[in-house]
């Protein structure tokens, strides 16, 4: 069996007084039956994952190296020491404004793999690859090329996030949401193996709110969801916990 995950990315948003979203999130859903996880930027970090007992804490970036001359970067050690469990690697905003290719992302998750954190590896299309029915070709290239071989259900998850549902409020259909899931499943069990395969879980991420999320959850193949902008205050992500603490 899989364990559902309902994962936070901050982005470029959050400052002490958000820490307080970490307390009313743990009062709300301290027994949840499912994993959390609150992904706030870098300089955050460390103060989170000192508040949070139940909720993980994740980066959203890491370098691929462990340490050196690499002014602004942060090792996925530094992560580690921090107090980070996971890290974010391959989001589309990375992919498009850092130039990260599918090599830079499996370097970093490599990395990320050694410090013993667990790599949420993102991949999606683009509106215009939708368009031109190639969706499932670039879902196919980039795990082929930004999952290390050394990747199984322990160490990775995997999320879709098509590019044009991030923080657009637009939301692929139920059937275009399974159909890419379950690609990316029987993916995963052809160059894995069955097992390994089947205990990767996927999440689903581009504008997913309360309001959608159960019906999001009850696609196959979908294990939870990153969550950006609904995740920035305990108010607007605790639904979507719930509705998969329910799925
Ligand atoms: P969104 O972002 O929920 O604001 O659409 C999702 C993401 O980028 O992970």
């Amino acid at each position: 069996m899989r364990r559902k995950l309902a994962a936070g990315n901050w982005k470029m948003n959050g400052r002490a007084p958000d820490l307080d979203q970490i307390d009313a999130l743990e009062a709300a859903h301290g027994d949840a039956g499912v994993d959390i996880l609150i992904c706030p930027p870098a300089p955050l970090l460390s103060r989170m994952a000192e508040r949070a007992r139940k909720i993980a804490v994740g980066g959203q970036d890491c370098h691929a190296n462990a340490s050196g001359a690499h002014t602004g970067d942060t090792s996925a050690d530094m992560l580690v020491d921090a107090g980070a469990s996971h890290v974010i690697l391959g989001h589309s905003e990375r992919r498009t404004d850092h130039g990260e290719t599918d090599d830079d992302v499996r370097a970093k998750a490599r990395a990320a793999f050694e410090a013993g954190l667990i790599a949420v590896i993102c991949v999606g299309e683009t509106l215009g690859e939708r368009e031109a029915a190639n969706t499932l070709d670039i879902i196919s290239g980039q795990l082929a090329g930004s999952i290390p071989d050394t990747a199984n259900g322990t160490n990775m998850v995997v999320a879709y996030e098509p590019v044009w549902a991030i923080g657009t409020g637009l939301v692929p259909s139920t059937d275009q949401i399974g159909e890419v899931h379950d690609f990316i499943r029987s993916k995963l069990e052809a160059r894995f193996g069955e097992g390994v395969g089947r205990s990767v879980r996927l999440l689903y991420g581009g504008s997913v709110k309360g309001s959608n999320a159960a019906e999001i959850f009850a696609v196959s193949n979908v294990d939870g969801a990153l969550v950006g902008g609904a995740s920035l205050t305990a108010d607007a992500f605790s639904p979507i916990i719930t509705a998969l603490d329910a799925s």
